[in-house]
């Protein structure tokens, strides 16, 4: 494994896990003889974008699914925002979940439901972090503002672009004003123009809200622009850690192999 020693990015101390807003350890999951994630560790730090990079198939779904509750692991730890996510129950899971925005790979709208409905939704299930609210519109509104689509608000997901679907995937994530985003393969099945308004809509979300952000995705170019420090998923275990410029540089061949097109 190789660890970059080097002051990077964020003027974070790194070994203070009290600056972590998550910290997994040694994170295990198999199915069967598939085994996915072998001892894999990551830290957090509040405010930054860090990018997850792996190949397809690696495990990057599998640990952002345990990193929310979604799917248990075989052992390891996981703290977000101090609590141990393997030890919660549901309830508190769901309290937890309303400081999460998620933006899920291939923006995984509901069909039937309109784009205000769609937003609307994880209103209703985190009323409690919002309090009585009489009218949702104002929320609404403001979230489609930040991806420039208020017009969109009574269309139905099947009448917009690809990239129209994920920058309302995007609003829906937001629309909480979550302390932390994951964003799994944020740019996956996007044109190139596209995937730079989606990356430049990130950026600005992360300066408005000052969130701390962890993006999945195997695109170089989207590391490259977004991460202020990376880690690359390889047989199950964090193989190397650094910015992109430390990475990029590096001789090692499993390093090399994510850089080269
Ligand atoms: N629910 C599941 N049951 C069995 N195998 C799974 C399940 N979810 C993921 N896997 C396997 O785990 C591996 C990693 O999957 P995934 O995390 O989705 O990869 P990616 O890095 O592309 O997101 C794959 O081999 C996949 O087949
Ligand atoms: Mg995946």
């Amino acid at each position: 494994m190789i660890t970059q020693e080097k002051q990077i990015g964020t003027q974070i101390d790194q070994n203070d896990s009290s600056n972590a807003i998550i910290d997994i350890k040694d994170l295990r999951k198999s199915f069967g003889d598939n085994h996915v994630l072998n001892g894999f560790n990551m830290k957090l730090f509040k405010g930054e974008n860090l990018v997850v990079m792996g190949k397809s198939g690696s495990g990057k779904s599998v640990m952002i699914k345990c990193l929310v509750g979604l799917m248990k692991p075989d052992s390891g730890q996981i703290r977000v925002m101090g609590k141990d996510i393997i030890e919660l129950d549901q309830e508190e899971l769901d309290t937890l979940r309303a400081d999460i925005g998620f933006l899920f790979q291939g923006s995984a709208l509901y069909d039937s439901m309109t784009v205000r409905e769609n937003l609307e939704f994880p209103m209703r299930r985190h009323k409690d972090k919002l309090g009585e609210i009489s009218d949702t519109t104002p929320y609404v509104l403001e979230a489609l503002e930040s991806v420039g689509l208020e017009h969109t608000m009574d269309l139905m997901p099947e009448e917009l672009s690809g990239g129209m679907k994920r920058r309302v995937a995007l609003a829906r994530a937001i629309i909480l004003r979550p302390k932390i985003i994951f964003y799994d393969e944020p740019t996956s099945g996007l044109d190139p123009i596209t995937s730079k308004e989606i990356i430049g809509l990130m950026r600005n979300i992360q300066k408005k809200y000052g969130t701390s952000s962890l993006i999945i995705t195997h695109d170089v170019d989207c590391a490259r622009v977004i991460s202020e420090r990376m880690i690359l998923l390889v047989d199950g275990i964090n193989y190397a850690e650094g910015t992109f410029e430390e990475l990029i540089k590096s001789e090692d061949s499993k390093v090399q192999a994510f850089f080269k097109k």
